[in-house]
């Protein structure tokens, strides 16, 4: 395979105010979200900067100098003792295919496991356009769990993963 260079990235996770503007862009613009959606993403992000990581949603952004390729925006489940989940994940249209969202999921795995996480839990939609996004977790060692048919949308069920330590720690 002809395959195009990584880009050189920085982590970030401290969250700036533009961010939330930035993620309501990125959700709006991956061309993946209904409106509502796109509205939830800004949310969550609007509640971390307002309550930090109170809000029970950590983020991570990936930077290419100050340009922001993608995000992911994770959590431990509330009532569970080791189980978290991946919220969000987004990698910019024009930098897809490059690796960019395996090291955002890797940098999230290895944050989970060093916060004795356990299990991280992905879920996503069972739709066609989610084909290539469903392919990307099950290469990234994510075990398909279970489906919930017309979850989301009457034909738009729910597809439920997992990856389990020690898996997690590897990344
Ligand atoms: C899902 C998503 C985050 C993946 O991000 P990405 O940067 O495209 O992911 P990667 O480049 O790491 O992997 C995608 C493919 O590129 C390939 N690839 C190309 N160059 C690569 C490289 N240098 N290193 C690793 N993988 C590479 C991988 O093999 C992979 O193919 P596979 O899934 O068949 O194994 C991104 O496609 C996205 O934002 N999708 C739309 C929104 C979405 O669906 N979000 C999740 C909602 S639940």
């Amino acid at each position: 395979m002809n395959r195009q260079p990584q880009p050189a990235i920085t982590w970030r996770e401290d969250m700036i105010p533009q961010d939330v503007t930035l993620i309501e862009r990125f959700a709006s613009a991956s061309g993946f979200f209904r409106p509502d959606e796109v509205l939830l993403a800004a949310d969550f992000a609007a509640e971390h900067l307002s309550k930090g990581p109170e809000s029970g949603y950590n983020f991570i952004f990936a930077q290419e100098g100050d340009q922001t390729l993608g995000y992911a925006c994770y959590g431990h489940i509330p009532g569970t003792l080791h189980s978290w989940s991946l919220y969000w994940i987004i990698v910019n249209q024009s930098t897809r295919s490059r690796g960019l969202g395996s090291r955002l999921l890797a940098q999230v795995e290895q944050r989970v496991a060093a916060a004795g996480g356990e299990r991280l839990y992905i879920e996503t939609s069972s739709q066609p356009m989610y084909h290539p996004t469903r392919r990307f977790y099950q290469s990234r060692g994510y075990t398909l769990l279970t489906v919930l048919e017309d979850f989301y949308a009457r034909g738009d069920g729910k597809v439920v993963y997992a990856k389990t330590m020690p898996d997690l720690a590897k990344g």
